[in-house]
């Protein structure tokens, strides 16, 4: 798909690997829609683009909630009279899968999964209707493999694997000249390890035990030896342009993730996980 004069919707864009994807859609001559629901980092990344002669417009939104995508989906329609490509980007992690309390789940779970779905349920119907159009969603390679100390983050990155996957194949049945992606990436230098930055204030109290899980610290080390957010942005713009489904940033550890558990099921060696390894992807 060409990228020029087009609109790009995308969520969690204030920051990370969104923004780093927006300045990339906007360097290409795409109309730039913002949803995130940090109203500082929201505003800056908006002059920020508007600096370099982007159209661009900011949302304050948060994806978990249905009415909100609803009204970013709306905001961008308002402005620039179509939707041709849309990010389901924003993600936030926390908690291991021992001593994680239930909210804290149901937290990461909303913001990822019920964020993607958001997304699908209030662009797909206008994707559909002009036949033309591209939705990527992020994974993660914590959705291709467990990873000890990330189990909400694990179970929410699987679910967005499979919705990518049943996604893709329900395009092809209706042959739609819609476009499907899931990114995966290892590791990126971006503030997802303070992701508890946006919790909600009920869940504050809880943010004592996420911190203190040494797996947690593991892989906040592992992000700062990570990938800089451009090259994320840069390979999902060419996925957008060659319709290739899977967006695997860091290849060799997303293969070997996936061959490694087929190789436990079929002989029962199990898989290791080597943070250190898979941040140099
Ligand atoms: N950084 C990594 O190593 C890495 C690796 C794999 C996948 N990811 C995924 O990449 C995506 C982007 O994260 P990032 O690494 O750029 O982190 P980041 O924290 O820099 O950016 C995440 C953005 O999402 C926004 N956000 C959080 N909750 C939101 C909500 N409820 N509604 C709307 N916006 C919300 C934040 O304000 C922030 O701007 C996430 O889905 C994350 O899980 C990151």
């Amino acid at each position: 798909m060409n990228i020029d004069g087009k609109t790009a919707v995308i969520t969690g864009g204030a920051s990370g690997i969104g923004f780093a994807t927006a300045r990339q859609f906007a360097s290409s001559g795409a109309n730039i829609v913002i949803g995130d629901i940090e109203s500082g980092p929201l505003e800056q990344a908006v002059s920020q683009l508007r600096d370099t002669g982007a159209s661009v417009i900011g949302i304050t939104c948060d994806v978990s909630s249905e009415s909100d995508v609803m009204s970013l989906r709306d905001g961008a329609l308002d402005e620039f009279g179509a939707v041709h490509i849309v990010f389901n980007n924003a993600g936030v992690g926390g908690g291991s899968t021992i001593g994680t309390p239930k909210a804290m789940w149901d937290w990461v779970m909303a913001v990822n999964v019920d964020g993607v779905v958001n997304g699908i349920n209030a662009f797909m119907p206008l994707l559909l209707e002009q036949n033309e159009g591209h939705i990527i969603s992020t994974a993660s390679l914590a959705g291709l493999g467990g990873v000890p100390g990330m189990g909400p983050y694990c179970a929410s990155k699987f679910a967005v694997v499979g919705i990518c996957e049943a996604l893709y194949h329900e395009l092809q049945q209706r042959e739609s000249n819609v476009g499907v992606s899931v990114l995966c990436p290892g590791f990126v230098k971006t503030r997802i390890f303070e992701a508890l930055r946006n919790m909600p204030d009920e869940l504050r109290e809880l943010t004592g035990t996420a911190r203190s899980d040494p797996n947690a610290e593991a892989g906040a080390s592992a992000v700062m030896m990570g990938i800089e957010p451009e090259i994320v942005g840069s390979a999902v713009e060419n996925a957008v342009r060659s319709n290739k489904f899977w967006i695997l940033t860091h290849e060799r550890s997303a293969i070997r993730t996936t061959e490694m558990r087929a190789e436990w099921m079929r002989s029962g060696v199990p898989t290791r996980v080597n943070l250190e390894k898979a941040a140099k992807g």
